[in-house]
């Protein structure tokens, strides 16, 4: 197949499979829960995770069989010399899911040695569907998106997350959340790192950071992000690693006010 052709069946089947998982989060939701912790007690997983990520593998194992997968869930198959890699979170926003609180997704993104070529978030219950292939743009649900012209921090709504080790750790962004409360003209958390991504790449927010992430919240969003006309970087305002340890997503023209502000803090706490 060729190199363009195969980037479009991935980018098909990335679609496919999101949909599918997003139709087992839809038929769930709100609806009674088994409830386990992970790496802190409020680091949850619920079936509905398991059940989803098991669903996008088993399609893979079958339809892709010589690929990569890093599922969030343990579900993947490390294969280092593969070409090609998927980044999964089955379900991204798992404590408003548990909640049944309305906001959370499924995110996939396809990488060719090591580079995101394809990124696809779905939000079930919006029916929105955020796509990107490298060098052709970003959609949702097949209109072209495009990133906020906001180019000042005080008209500018802004989003973060906060890590699960929120309670233990000194590191624990509550220093960069006031600085930008008191600078922005609003600032959300919505608890799904993926939708905020997106969100910055449809202009519904202006910019987004956060801190300890993984690659399955950040791998898909930042492609989204970047083909929107954004920029995803990480704090030292270098193109954002895939590793999602530090991730400040910005419509472009607020993104050197943003770094300053985590710099300077920084600085001030070192
Ligand atoms: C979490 C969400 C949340 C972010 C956390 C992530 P999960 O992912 O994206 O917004 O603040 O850091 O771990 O656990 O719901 O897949
Ligand atoms: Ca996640
Ligand atoms: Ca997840």
């Amino acid at each position: 197949m060729s190199g363009g052709r195969e980037v479009g069946a991935q980018r098909a089947l990335a679609e496919e499979l999101a949909r599918a998982a997003g139709a087992i989060q839809r038929d769930r939701y709100g609806s009674t829960l088994e409830i386990a912790s992970k790496s802190a007690s409020i680091d949850l997983v619920t079936e509905v995770d398991r059940a989803c990520e098991a669903a996008i593998v088993e399609t893979l194992r079958r339809e892709r069989p010589d690929d990569a997968v890093l599922a969030e869930e343990g579900g993947g198959d490390d294969r280092p010399d593969a070409t090609w890699r998927w980044v999964i979170d089955p379900l991204d926003g798992t404590m408003n899911f548990a909640h049944a609180y309305p906001r959370f997704c499924v995110s996939i993104a396809a990488q060719r040695e090591g580079r995101t070529e394809v990124g696809v978030v779905y939000d079930p219950l919006l029916d929105e569907l955020f796509a990107a292939t490298r060098g052709a743009g970003a959609s949702l649900n097949g209109r072209a998106l495009r990133v906020s012209q906001e180019d000042e921090i005080g008209r500018a709504l802004l989003a973060t997350g906060f890590a699960y080790d929120v309670h233990e750790s000194e590191d624990d962004n509550l220093d960069h959340f006031a600085d930008f409360a008191k600078r922005a003209r609003g600032l959300r958390r919505d608890g799904s790192a993926a939708l905020d991504l997106c969100y910055v790449a449809a202009g519904r927010f202006d910019g987004y950071w956060e801190l300890k992430l993984h690659p399955w919240d950040v791998a898909a969003g930042n492609l989204v992000v970047e083909e929107a006309g954004g920029r995803s970087t990480d704090f030292a305002g270098a193109p954002a690693a895939g590793d999602g340890r530090e991730t400040l997503a910005s419509n472009g023209q607020l993104h050197a006010a943003m770094l300053g502000i985590i710099r300077e803090r920084r600085s001030r706490s070192s």
